[in-house]
Order: C-alpha cells, then sequence, then structure tokens
C-alpha cells in the first residue's frame, strides 16, 4: 500500500470521542480516548486514537493542523431528522402552544402543515434556496457535518419536485453531507381531502418518477390525522420500487401501528416513537430498523411523554437522534440542544445521547462507518468543542459549544463563525 501524506493533523484532544465501539453498554462503544489524536488523508480518517501511539506517516506540508489545546473532540454530528426545506414561519402558532392550543388542534383548523405548504408553495425558487441554506448553515456551525433533508411541504408535483432540486442545489453548494428524502406523504393536501386514494395515486405515478431520481429515501407520516397504515404501505412500497430506502414518522401522536409497518417492511429508520410498546420495539430490532428519537419535538409538543427510552434499551434497539428542525414542531437546527433534551427530558445518559447522535443516526442515514465515527475509514468530519468533556453537552446549556467544525479535514466553522460551510449561489450561466 503505497503512504499517503497526511493532509490533517489533530493533536491535543484531552478527550477524544471515537464512537466506534461495536458492542457492550454504550460507554464502551462511545470508546473515549484520553490524550488523543486524529489524522486523516484526502478527507478520510488514518488515525484515531491515543497521541503517543500517531503512526509516523509522512505530513503534507499544506496540512491542516490543529492543536485541541486539552478540549473533547466528537465526531461530527449527524442530524438524522430534518425539515429543512420550508417557507415562511409559524411562530404564532407556536405562542398559541405556550397557551394551550394543541398540536393537533392547530392542525385540525388548517394551520399546522397546511400553512406552511401555502407559504411553500408561493415561494420563489430563490426564496425557499436561500431560506434552506441559512437553515444549513446554522445547523454546520454547531457541528452537525451530516445531515437527512426532507421535501414534504409541495404536496404536489412541481413543489416536491422543486423542494428536492433545492436540495440537490445546496450539496453543491456544501461541504455538508446533505442525505435527501422524498416526503410527498407529509398529509394528503386539502384539496384531495374528499379523495385521498387520488392523492396517492398522483403521488405513485406522477411525484415518484421525477422526485426518486433526486431523493435517496422515502418517508410517510403515519398517524392520527396524517396518513393510515395502508396509505403508509402503499407509499413505502411504491418508492422501494422506485430503488428508494425507506423510512416512517411513527407513533407520534397516538399508538397508530406505524412501528409495526416499519418492522415490516425493513425500514431504514422509524422516527419519534413516543408511543411504543416492547414487542414493537422488539420487532424493529429484529428488522434491523434504527429508532430515531427526536427530544426537541417531545418536549415542545408539552404532553409530558418522551420516547420509552427503557424499553428501547431492553428490546436492543439501535437509537438515533435528530432535531427534526421543521416550522412547526421543533424550530432548531442544533443536535447539541437535541442531545441535552435526550439526557434532560428523554432519560438517556450522556453516552447514550452522543452515540445516538454520531454513529447512531449514521446508522439511521445507511451510513455506518463512514459518518458518525473516527475510525480509519470513517470520514474526518469532527467537532473540538468549547469544554473538556463531551459530558458538556448536556451540561453547558444554550450556547453554541462548537468550537471548530471540520468536515474532510478542512475546518468549516470556527468560534460559532461560518468559514466554508456554503459557496455563493453560481451566476447563471449567460
Ligand atoms: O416531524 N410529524 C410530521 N412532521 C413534522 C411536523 C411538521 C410541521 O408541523 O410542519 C414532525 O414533527
Ligand atoms: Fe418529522
Amino acid at each position: 500500500m503505497t503512504e499517503q501524506a497526511i493532509d490533517f493533523l489533530l493533536t491535543g484532544a484531552g478527550q477524544l470521542v471515537t464512537a466506534s465501539g461495536d458492542a457492550g453498554p454504550a460507554a464502551a462503544r462511545l470508546g473515549v480516548v484520553e490524550r488523543g489524536a486524529v489524522a486523516a488523508s484526502g478527507g478520510t480518517v488514518v488515525f484515531a486514537g491515543p497521541e503517543a501511539e500517531l503512526p509516523d506517516l509522512p505530513l503534507a506540508a499544506d496540512a491542516v493542523r490543529i492543536d485541541a489545546g486539552g478540549r473533547a473532540v466528537v465526531p461530527g454530528f449527524v442530524d438524522a431528522h430534518t425539515h429543512l426545506v420550508f417557507a415562511g414561519d409559524r411562530a404564532d402558532e407556536y405562542a398559541g402552544r405556550l397557551r394551550g392550543v394543541s398540536y393537533e388542534e392547530t392542525l385540525a383548523a388548517g394551520g399546522g402543515i397546511n400553512r406552511t405548504v401555502r407559504e411553500t408553495r408561493a415561494a420563489s425558487d430563490a426564496q425557499l434556496e436561500r431560506s434552506t441554506a441559512e437553515r444549513l448553515v446554522q445547523a454546520g456551525r454547531h457541528g452537525t457535518t451530516t445531515l437527512e433533508v426532507k421535501s414534504g411541504y409541495g404536496l404536489n408535483v412541481a413543489d416536491e419536485r422543486r423542494s428536492l432540486e433545492v436540495i440537490a442545489r445546496l450539496r453543491a453548494r456544501t461541504p455538508l453531507d446533505l442525505v435527501p428524502t422524498f416526503l410527498g406523504a407529509h398529509l394528503i393536501p386539502p384539496e384531495f381531502a374528499s379523495d385521498r386514494a387520488a392523492y396517492l395515486d398522483l403521488l405513485e405515478h406522477e411525484m415518484l418518477p421525477v422526485c426518486a431520481p433526486l431523493a435517496e429515501f422515502v418517508d410517510a407520516f403515519c398517524d392520527r390525522g396524517a396518513l393510515t397504515v395502508e396509505e403508509s404501505r402503499r407509499v413505502l412500497r411504491a418508492g422501494k420500487r422506485h430503488g428508494l430506502a425507506l423510512k416512517v414518522h411513527a407513533n407520534e401522536l397516538g399508538p397508530t401501528g406505524g412501528a409495526w409497518l416499519a418492522a415490516e417492511q425493513r425500514c431504514v429508520s422509524a422516527d419519534h416513537l413516543l408511543f411504543l410498546d416492547s414487542a414493537e420495539a422488539a420487532a424493529m430490532r429484529r428488522a434491523g430498523t434504527v429508532a430515531v428519537l427526536l427530544p426537541g419535538t417531545s418536549f415542545l409538543l408539552k404532553t409530558g411523554r418522551a420516547a420509552p427510552i427503557q424499553t428501547l434499551r431492553d428490546a436492543g434497539t439501535t437509537v438515533a437522534l435528530g432535531t427534526d428542525c421543521n416550522p412547526g414542531t421543533c424550530y432548531s437546527e442544533s443536535m447539541q440542544l437535541m442531545i441535552a433534551l435526550a439526557c434532560v427530558h428523554g432519560g438517556l445518559t450522556p453516552e447514550e445521547a452522543l452515540l445516538a447522535a454520531t454513529d447512531g443516526a449514521a446508522k439511521a442515514l445507511s451510513r455506518a462507518g463512514r459518518a458518525g465515527r473516527l475510525a480509519p475509514g470513517s470520514a474526518a468530519d469532527l467537532v473540538v468543542l468549547a469544554g473538556r468533556s463531551y459530558a458538556d453537552l448536556a451540561y453547558h446549556l444554550g450556547v453554541n459549544l462548537a468550537h471548530q467544525v471540520v468536515k474532510g479535514g478542512r475546518v468549516v466553522a470556527s468560534d460559532g463563525r461560518p468559514v466554508a460551510l456554503l459557496a455563493p449561489e453560481p451566476e447563471p450561466a449567460d
């Protein structure tokens, strides 16, 4: 094997979290190394471990060198679930919820997702791209280096395709890894309320042919007030025929069968899962379906309910975290906040939460081993924390703890400022 010069070298990590263990309790899988170092070449980790064991490899003259100065270093966060592509905002609805109006009441009254669909359809391409880009930059400067991004506020052929095209254009402008998901099944739009099957026909025969080439996953909101299990099954099967991997929003508002559907259809993930029993958790474990927990959403729904972490632990189901960043239930791009909420509201330990925000979320996006770990062969994506311990993520609240964010061996944000998170929009041709 020819030796490739090291073009990224980080030393002086007081604590280096590798998240690279494959078995045992969360603390073991977190693989914490004292006085750690990371070396990478061409964006891929070559070494991650004790600085004293750093191999003697040639260092490129222009290598990026970081002295972490005793700070903690963790893998770049992976956000397993976002709805970043939308226009407008619903701050007034959110304030209403704080005064006691429930999410489902707002949805039934024509607000909620339907309102954002109206505002998204009315936005220009440039507006939609700009507002999505701003959210990406927020995610990146808070340490997220890989994130899933859903469509789902278009709900017609042109606007679902347009939402995925926005993601495709942004993929060309950012070093962050964006994983596009087609969520034409976010809701049956009101114009199809009297003929729901007609919307599913449209989704299957007109949306999927133009949207599937722009997406990696298909998702359906299988819940009370959204799609039924039968409707969701039809969407997932059609998506699978178009080559997409499967995800499902399940058991958020009630025990509606979505988790069973996820296991039956071998979904890569089932997300939300506030109402989940041990048989469902075990079925997900057998199917290899990752449980994506969205603690920002469950906290902000103000029902006092979080996903049942002990049930998931007992079943041995893989757990991931996401922000669910969306204009209704949780408007936050910060995986740091989700780690803190997973602990204080969701009952996870700091070790479980950090694993779920890195290796677990990478599994929920079919990127196990590539994202969410610091080990030979994984992407050189990491966060130097403004703190000496990873536990600061659950402890030092409400500030941005990402001192430096590295994506593919390059610094993309420093002291909260984007350095290289977004290239300018290309000039239009001619
Ligand atoms: O994941 N559950 C469905 N979709 C979002 C909410 C979207 C919205 O309210 O705009 C969620 O919570
Ligand atoms: Fe969601």
